[in-house]
């Protein structure tokens, strides 16, 4: 065979390789984020346990993923750091579904050890179907990490958004394979798929998130247990204050909804649709683009950003 002719060859196989991939990625998307629900697919919320448990749940998404869960008739246990918004949020759902069980649990995850005595003391009553570990906080912003004056926030967000992960997963996970049932959230986010300079440790907690999630639902799927990740892009909280609610930035509670219709459809999803698609060109710009490339582009990206927030909130 010519030159010529083993270059065609290859071309073409690359062509119809490339297509096949693209065309799977397009259904995978379309099941995953309309059809599979339509269909009947995906976890019957209801059928995991009469308990869920929410952390991070005063505010934002995890405020959201607490309402959605009562709204499909499950008792939640809102775990959270301020009583008073622990109260307004439990009031607030008890008024909305009056038949729906709530109960609150106030602990500071950056204060380590102490609080899981208290957490499985509480938790050890219930049985409990669905854990959705959301809490999470962001530091140093636009900062280099040699630059973080408080040296408590390297510990407060190593506690808050990995060791809290790890201890609730290790808290449930013994009566939900003993019943051969249950479903585990782990919210990490966009960052940990994609390079981010000067946000540097929070996107590493949320690498050991990815991380943790994956091969823990490998270890766990055939004794019953569902782990998902969940990596959303920007959605208009406290924690990305500077985004106004749109198609990118959805609000908290569309947010939440259409990552609960994603549940065991996809192990590892960004949950909306937007974020979906930015997840899947994230995974593609790491495979195409050469990482020092990706790296100092989005290095000046953030230097851009940090320094546009820094002005917004001076005029403010
Ligand atoms: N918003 C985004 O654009 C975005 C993007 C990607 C990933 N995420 C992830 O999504 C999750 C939720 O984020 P969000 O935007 O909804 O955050 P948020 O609006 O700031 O809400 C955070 C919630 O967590 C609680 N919380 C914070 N620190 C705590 C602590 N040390 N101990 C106990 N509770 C604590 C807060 O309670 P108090 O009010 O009482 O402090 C609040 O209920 C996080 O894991 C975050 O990393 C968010």
């Amino acid at each position: 065979m010519s030159c010529s002719c083993i270059a065609e060859v290859v071309g073409w196989a690359v062509l119809v390789i490339f297509t096949a991939k693209t065309v799977y990625n397009l259904i995978h998307f379309a099941y995953t984020t309309f059809l599979g629900r339509l269909l009947g697919r995906g976890i019957d919320l209801k059928t995991c346990g009469p308990w869920a448990v929410v952390t991070g749940a005063t505010d934002g998404i995890g405020k959201s993923f607490a309402k959605e869960l009562a709204a499909a008739g499950l008792n939640v246990v809102l775990v959270s750091r301020t009583s008073a918004k622990l109260k307004a949020v439990a009031d607030e759902i008890k008024n909305e579904y009056s038949s729906i069980q709530v109960k609150t649990i106030a602990v500071d995850f950056t204060d380590g050890q102490k609080i899981y005595v208290t957490l499985k003391e509480e938790l050890s009553k219930l049985q409990i179907g669905i854990l959705i570990n959301n809490v999470g906080m962001l530091n140093g912003f636009g900062r280099r990490f040699g630059n973080v004056e408080d040296d408590k926030s390297i510990h407060d967000i190593i506690n808050c958004n990995i060791l809290s992960m790890a201890r609730m997963c290790h808290m449930v996970l013994p009566q939900m394979i003993k019943r051969q049932n249950g479903v585990i959230v782990n919210i990490g986010s966009l960052s940990s798929a994609m390079p981010t300079p000067l946000l540097t440790i929070y996107g590493a907690t949320k690498a050991f998130v990815e991380k943790f999630s994956r091969d823990l639902a490998a270890e766990v799927k055939s004794l019953g247990v569902t782990v998902q990740t969940v990596h959303p892009g920007y959605v208009a909280t406290n924690m990305a204050s500077h985004m106004k609610p749109s198609l990118l930035s959805p609000d908290p509670n569309t947010f939440a909804a259409a990552t609960l219709r994603t549940l065991g459809l996809e192990q590892r999803t960004a949950g909306y649709w937007t974020h979906k698609i930015q997840l899947h060109f994230t995974d593609l710009a790491n495979f195409f683009i050469p990482r020092p490339l990706l790296e100092r582009g989005v290095l000046k990206h953030m230097e851009e950003l940090a320094k546009s927030i820094k002005k917004a909130s001076k005029s403010r």
